[in-house]
């Protein structure tokens, strides 16, 4: 299917579902000049984006018919309830799936899409609902190349850039997944630093501002284990398993002794002890990868 450039500010959108996530995208398309007509399952939601300019739908099928892009919002349970019956109304449209799901569901959605000859976009928002619209904020696309390089001056009202991952409608869940690997490991490491540091008599408002040097030194050691992992050389230069793994079984009888919920460390231990009886002691950190990964 082939579709115009869509290259002007005021081409027309269309947003399904108006959770905070969806207000968010409707607020940044309106605030971008584009013509937004609004749909929600629930009535009352979305006053703030109608009061700014968009226009609400009497129901999902007249809000699908309003523009050429539409741009959906729900899990996607709720995405094929809305979708599938709607098939009709979106042919010559390019549908735009931003709900966050598994990259199989996004190609499930996608072998739908290719079954009524519709042009589809799977995508993932990779940042809080007060970043859409600015330019820090990250959005993925994966799927129809056409439909993307139409409508992607449109989708830039969301983000800037707006980044195409390739004709995979998988691809934008899959890079998702992976960076919501990270940030909930992560995230349950920073609730879990809290919970030890209180233990200790020390309140949040005294580590915070120490947790930055943390969230600092991660940007370099990312790239450094992108390195590592692809070529899968562990060279342990400057810092190595055993050691770091010390740093955890500290933690770890430290959390233990104040009765602490270990789940996480524990999880992390059982895999670097792996990793060091497998003969990785003196690699890198990153080598614990090969103990985690099922294509070792
Ligand atoms: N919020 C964030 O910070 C954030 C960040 C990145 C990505 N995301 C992703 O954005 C998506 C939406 O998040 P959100 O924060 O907007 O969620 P939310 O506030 O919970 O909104 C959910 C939306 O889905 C609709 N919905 C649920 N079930 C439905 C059904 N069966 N039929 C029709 N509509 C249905 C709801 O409509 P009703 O009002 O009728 O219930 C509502 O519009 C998720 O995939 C999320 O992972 C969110």
């Amino acid at each position: 299917m082939t579709q115009a450039h869509t290259t002007t500010a005021s081409a027309p959108v269309t947003v399904l579902g108006l959770g905070d996530m969806g207000r968010s995208l409707a607020r940044a398309f309106v605030a971008a000049g584009h013509p937004t007509t609004v749909w929600n399952r629930s009535p009352g939601k979305g006053e703030d984006v109608v009061a700014l300019g968009a226009v609400r739908a009497a129901s999902a099928e007249e809000a699908v018919r309003a523009s050429g892009l539409v741009v959906c919002l729900v899990d996607y349970d709720a995405s094929d309830a809305v979708l599938e019956p709607l098939a009709g109304a979106l042919e010559g449209r390019v549908l735009v799936n931003l709900t966050s799901d598994t990259p199989a569901r996004s190609r499930q959605a996608a072998a739908w899409a290719a079954k009524h000859s519709l042009a589809y976009l799977a995508g993932a928002i990779m940042v809080p609902v007060d970043v859409v619209g600015s330019a820090d904020a990250l959005v993925f696309h994966s799927g129809d190349r056409a439909a993307f390089a139409a409508h992607e001056d449109t989708l830039k009202a969301l983000g800037e850039p707006a980044t195409y991952l390739g004709e995979d409608h998988g691809l934008a869940a899959a890079y998702d997944m992976a960076m919501l690997d990270f940030f909930y490991g992560a995230m349950g490491g920073l609730v879990h630093a809290f919970a030890l540091a209180r233990a200790e008599g020390i309140d949040g408002a005294s580590l915070a501002p120490y947790l930055h040097t943390i969230a600092g030194i991660l940007p370099p050691i990312a790239e450094l284990t992108a390195a590592d992992v692809d070529t899968r050389t562990y060279a342990g230069d400057g810092g190595n398993l055993a050691m770091m793994a010390a740093g955890v079984d500290h933690i770890l009888h430290t959390a233990k002794g104040h009765r602490l919920d270990v789940s996480q460390l524990a999880g992390l231990k059982s895999v670097t002890d792996r990793a060091i009886a497998e003969g990785h002691g003196t690699s890198s950190w990153s080598s614990i990868i090969e103990v985690i990964a099922a294509d070792r």
